[in-house]
């Protein structure tokens, strides 16, 4: 007797999985095409094990067009519209046409402003890709993310992870990979909270105006290619030092490119700033900590596991710092249960 598979495959299908966020080292600032959401450089990034999102995902038994949870409430109508979007994409590969439930936290308080979308949609593409019956290879899922965010194409991956440019204009090859697992190097990042509530201005429109109308952001495309060459060859070395160095450097131009845009866009408060000095005055004493800033006023350090206590410290005592969290390396995107 012959079985028809369809008949034996359970009306509602579920999956929890999780993602940590991921710190830019070398910034991903700009795209080369705004539908497929392409990067117009290569990027790369330390996914981190204590910030991240753990997101369900179930298809079936949802009338009434998807539901959105973020943080125990029903999401804001914006996020729930980008999050449908994205799960359109995983139906049409999938070739289903059920609604779903979504239920999203953050490890961080949203509030916090911290939340990241890269964590959100690395754990949302694996959840749903799975829950919809898709077994993709981590450079398929990693592809997938990113037309949810360009940074969560990277925290699919743990550790190091470059995400490519790619050359194609269908973005196939514009996924991320693994460089190093950083397993054995002990470094922490200390996030210095410096406001709370939402930034001003989302990276997506803020990146497209700086592409738009920065006299700056032809030059910070092109050193990209020299920031990512100097990454790879600090962590090939375990130079902390010069890894930091391009780090600093990276974020630095990011923001000079979007400081020269047209309304400016200043992600900075003063409590930046006085974080920023901490951290010079910190390598004053010998101290080796550097700072990495992205679309908001919060401030990332980078150093030793064995230093992080002491700029954490450092970090807590500037004044306008809210609160610190310390981090560590971490693995990538898991699937927690299948149902
Ligand atoms: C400053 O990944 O949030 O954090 O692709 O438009 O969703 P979209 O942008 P997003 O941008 C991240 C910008 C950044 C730098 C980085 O993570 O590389």
């Amino acid at each position: 007797m012959t079985v028809d598979q369809t008949e034996l495959r359970p009306r509602e299908r579920s999956c929890t999985a999780v993602a940590g966020t991921n710190i830019a080292l070398c910034k991903y600032w700009g795209k080369r095409d705004a539908a497929l959401n392409l990067p117009a450089t290569g990027s790369l990034s330390l996914t981190l094990a204590e910030m991240g999102t753990r997101t369900t995902v179930r298809f079936g038994g949802v009338s009434g067009g998807d539901r959105v949870r973020l943080g125990g409430a029903p999401a804001d109508q914006r996020f729930a519209f980008r999050v449908s979007q994205f799960l359109d994409v995983v139906r049409k590969q999938a070739g289903i046409s059920d609604a779903a439930e979504v239920v999203t936290e953050n490890s961080v308080p949203t509030a916090a402003g911290l939340a990241s979308s890269a964590s959100g949609f690395a754990a949302l593409a694996l959840a749903a890709s799975r829950a919809a019956g898709l077994m993709l290879a981590p450079p398929a899922l990693s592809g997938l993310a990113r037309l949810g965010s360009g940074s969560a194409a990277r925290s699919i991956f743990g550790g190091f992870v470059e995400m490519a440019r790619g050359e194609r204009a269908d973005g196939g090859d514009a996924v991320a990979h693994v460089i190093d697992d950083a397993g054995a190097w002990d470094l922490r990042m200390v996030v210095a909270v410096t406001a709370t509530g939402p930034k001003p201005l989302g990276s997506t429109a803020a990146m497209e105006r700086t592409a738009r109308t920065s006299p700056f952001y032809a030059a910070w495309v092109t050193g990209c290619d020299a920031d990512l060459a100097d990454a790879r060859a600090a962590i090939a070395a375990r130079d902390l030092d010069a890894l930091g160095r391009v780090a600093e450097r990276s974020a630095l131009r990011m923001h000079a490119t979007a400081l020269a845009a047209d309304p400016a866009i200043v992600y900075w408060n003063g409590a930046t700033l006085a974080a920023m000095n901490t951290v010079l005055e910190l390598r004053a004493q010998k101290v080796a900590a550097y700072f990495t800033i992205d679309a908001g006023p919060h401030v990332k350090v980078l150093c030793a596991a064995a230093d992080a206590a002491r700029v954490a410290e450092a970090l807590a005592a500037t004044p306008g710092v809210q609160r610190t969290v310390v981090a560590s390396p971490g693995p990538g995107a898991r699937v927690i249960e299948q149902g």
